[in-house]
């Protein structure tokens, strides 16, 4: 799987969190987490297609090459933080449009704050329509309070972690049904 971060922050509870992930993956999935996010220029329509970017390319390669995508993702301002919403624009447009088309997708977000990161799960959950994505419904993985969850970079709230668990088993049975 690729995790993807909607924080750029070095102490982003959300990259926390997708690091914390991969110690409760099933057998037998790995989890690898996206490091250019901060690299990916603007999406721009004009050099799509015949001048995409490297960074760009590698990112698509990445994603075409991953069994499905974790997404871990703070709100900001009550949406999709514009860095990770630029990155899966990129991606949309991808193999014709299709490069997200049937891919597995799990989504997640951490914050400090009592509702953080449910709009902004709620606002990717409808870009992923478009995409033609295949999202996991449930569960919904909400670390409110997120703070009170970690011990410096360890995820120790067990009931977040069983979530997590059962967010991943939810996702690996979305690949397998294919
Ligand atoms: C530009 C910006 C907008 C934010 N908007 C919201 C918001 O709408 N709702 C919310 O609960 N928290 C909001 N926050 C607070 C974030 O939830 C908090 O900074 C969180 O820790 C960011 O995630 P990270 O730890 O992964 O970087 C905002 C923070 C920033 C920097």
């Amino acid at each position: 799987m690729l995790g993807i971060s909607g924080s750029l922050r070095q102490e982003s509870f959300n990259t926390r969190l997708l690091h914390a992930s991969e110690g409760l993956a099933p057998i037998g999935m790995d989890i690898d987490v996206y490091e250019h996010l901060a690299d990916i220029p603007p999406y721009n329509g004009d050099i799509d297609g015949e001048n995409v970017p490297p960074v760009v390319e590698a990112f698509r390669d990445q994603v075409r090459a991953a069994d499905g995508l974790l997404i871990a993702t703070p709100e900001y301002n009550y949406s999709i933080p514009g860095v990770l919403k630029n990155a899966i624009d990129w991606l949309s447009t991808g193999d014709g449009g299709q490069l997200l088309a049937g891919k597995p997708v799990a989504i997640m977000g951490a914050a400090p704050t009592n509702f953080g990161s449910v709009r902004a799960q709620l606002a990717l959950r409808q870009v992923f329509v478009w995409t033609d994505s295949k999202p996991v419904v449930k569960p919904e993985v909400i670390v409110f309070n997120a703070h009170e969850r970690f011990d410096d970079d360890k995820l120790v709230d067990e009931g977040t972690q069983d979530l997590v668990r059962r967010l991943l088993h939810a996702l690996a049975a979305k690949v397998t049904e294919g």
